[in-house]
């Protein structure tokens, strides 16, 4: 096992190039399923979650070659039905395979999907879409498996109960070879999942977002190859935003796309954070005076993030005053929180007032277990000392590095196989910025 030494109070200054966007590479990988042509991704990130996506595709005989951040991916052979459990539990977006699967050989056997460990996630609202395109599916709890099959999935009209990021992927997936028309409502707005609609419409889908709810596909007979460039990925631009703020420094970020940021620019200006327009794909982020305490809501698109409030929560450590941050999307994300508090941070749980929390929460509220808070109070500013850490989940990792990156002294941080499953080279590229983060494995005793 591998752990950072990271020796905090070092302002972090430079210029950094942002990695693809993980959360399109791996439904990028599920979308060359669809044809037997050869797919080539650009601009791939090289992190641990893409390299367990493509062992799923390799487990269903799909040929991968990787060349530097480039997959040239050609499914010439899917003619296995089924995802081996030790490689589809690792990680949520093996289930997106269902859909391609379904169309192309008119079964699929999926273990149940794993993930961060971030509450119960489960894919109910994908199973409801694809059933009501035709497919029969089954959970078999006695072995973990999803067993899905369909003749020929067909159009339909779906709306989703609540906004599901991967779920209106996977039918989108499952819709541009079926037959007829679907269309989804109530479809998620990721910027993510339009980038995923440009790649489909460059294989020859029919799939176009006809309002900023709703998708609009016509099932065509078959896809071809095509090559295609990741756009950037919002959550490191976000991170490296935050760590120039933290630490009293100033980083240039190349690749920028201000425009999918639009929730976290507005909350970083209130904070008292600039975001230097440097030119058409470059900022410049730092904070120019004291960090003013925020209260932050976290939203499907166009809101703020999920993934952003870890991050967030530790700038706001640093905040003078109390500051809040409400999490709506998913029912568990605050791993970070006991880990924070072993540095000094001053951070307590409550659960705001909500009317009718089904309706608010996008999780569904029935699986929120006792002892699960929906928001936490900070009290800023806090001076962090160094401390032993763990990472449990990816955005925690990245909070919790950040953290390690503003503390006095020096800390230990475990579990960085998080980490690694999002961010590209994370501790080099920090400490080109001038940080010190060493990379050490375990010794065995
Ligand atoms: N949900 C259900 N049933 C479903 C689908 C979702 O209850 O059938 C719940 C989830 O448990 C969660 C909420 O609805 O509480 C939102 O889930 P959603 O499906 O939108 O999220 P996701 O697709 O599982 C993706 C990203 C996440 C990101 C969220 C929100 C990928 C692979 N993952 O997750 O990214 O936080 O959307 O935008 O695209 C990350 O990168 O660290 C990460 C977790």
């Amino acid at each position: 096992m591998e752990y950072f030494v990271v020796a905090g109070g070092s302002p972090l200054a430079g210029e950094v190039h942002i990695a693809g966007a993980k959360n399109v590479a791996l439904k990028a990988f599920v979308a060359s399923l669809l044809t037997d042509e050869e797919i080539t991704l650009h601009n791939v990130p090289l992190i641990t979650d893409v390299f367990f996506m493509l062992d799923v595709l390799k487990s269903l005989g799909v040929s991968v070659r990787i060349e530097g951040n480039s997959v040239r991916i050609r499914n010439g052979h899917m003619k296995k039905s089924t995802v081996p459990l030790e490689v589809g539990a690792r990680l949520r977006t093996s289930s997106l395979v269902l859909g391609p699967m379904l169309a192309r050989i008119g079964k699929a056997r999926i273990p149940n999907p794993g993930g961060c460990r971030i509450g119960a996630r489960p894919i109910d609202r994908h199973i409801e879409g694809l059933m009501k395109m035709g497919a029969s599916i089954a959970y078999h709890s006695e072995d973990g498996y999803f067993y899905a099959s369909a003749k020929r999935l067909h159009g339909t009209v779906f709306t989703f109960p609540k906004n599901t990021h991967t779920g209106t992927e996977t039918l989108m997936l499952a819709a541009v070879l079926a037959e007829g028309e679907t269309v989804l409502k109530n479809a998620a707005e990721e910027v993510e999942i339009d980038d995923l609609i440009g790649l489909l419409r460059a294989m020859g889908a029919d799939i176009r977002r006809r309002a900023p709810r709703e998708i609009v596909i016509r099932g065509v007979g078959a896809l071809h190859g095509a090559t295609y460039t990741i756009m950037p990925d919002r959550n490191e631009e976000v991170t490296f935003a935050i760590a120039a703020a933290v630490t009293g420094g100033n980083i240039t970020v190349r690749q920028s796309v201000r425009g999918h940021l639009g929730a976290f620019l507005s909350a970083f200006q209130k904070a008292g954070g600039r975001a230097e327009i440097i030119d058409e794909t470059s900022t410049r982020y730092s904070q120019p005076g004291p960090i003013r305490p925020t209260d932050i809501v976290t939203r499907i698109h166009p809101g703020f993030m999920t993934d952003w409030q870890g991050p967030w929560a530790l700038y706001m450590t640093q905040a003078n005053g109390i500051s809040t941050v409400h999490e709506t999307v998913f029912e568990s994300r605050f791993s970070y929180v006991s880990e924070l508090r072993k540095m000094g941070s001053s951070i307590d749980f409550f659960d705001p007032p909500v009317d009718d929390p089904e309706s608010f929460y996008n999780f569904n509220w029935g699986d929120r277990i006792e002892g699960y808070h929906q928001a936490i109070r900070i009290s800023g500013p806090t001076q962090f000392h160094n401390a032993v850490l763990v990472m449990e989940d990816l955005r925690a990792g990245a909070t919790l590095l950040l953290a390690a990156l503003t503390a006095h002294g020096e800390s230990y941080i475990h579990g960085i196989e998080q980490i690694d499953r999002g961010y590209e080279r994370i501790e080099e590229r920090l400490c080109a910025l001038g940080a010190k983060i060493i990379r050490k494995r375990e010794e065995k005793l």
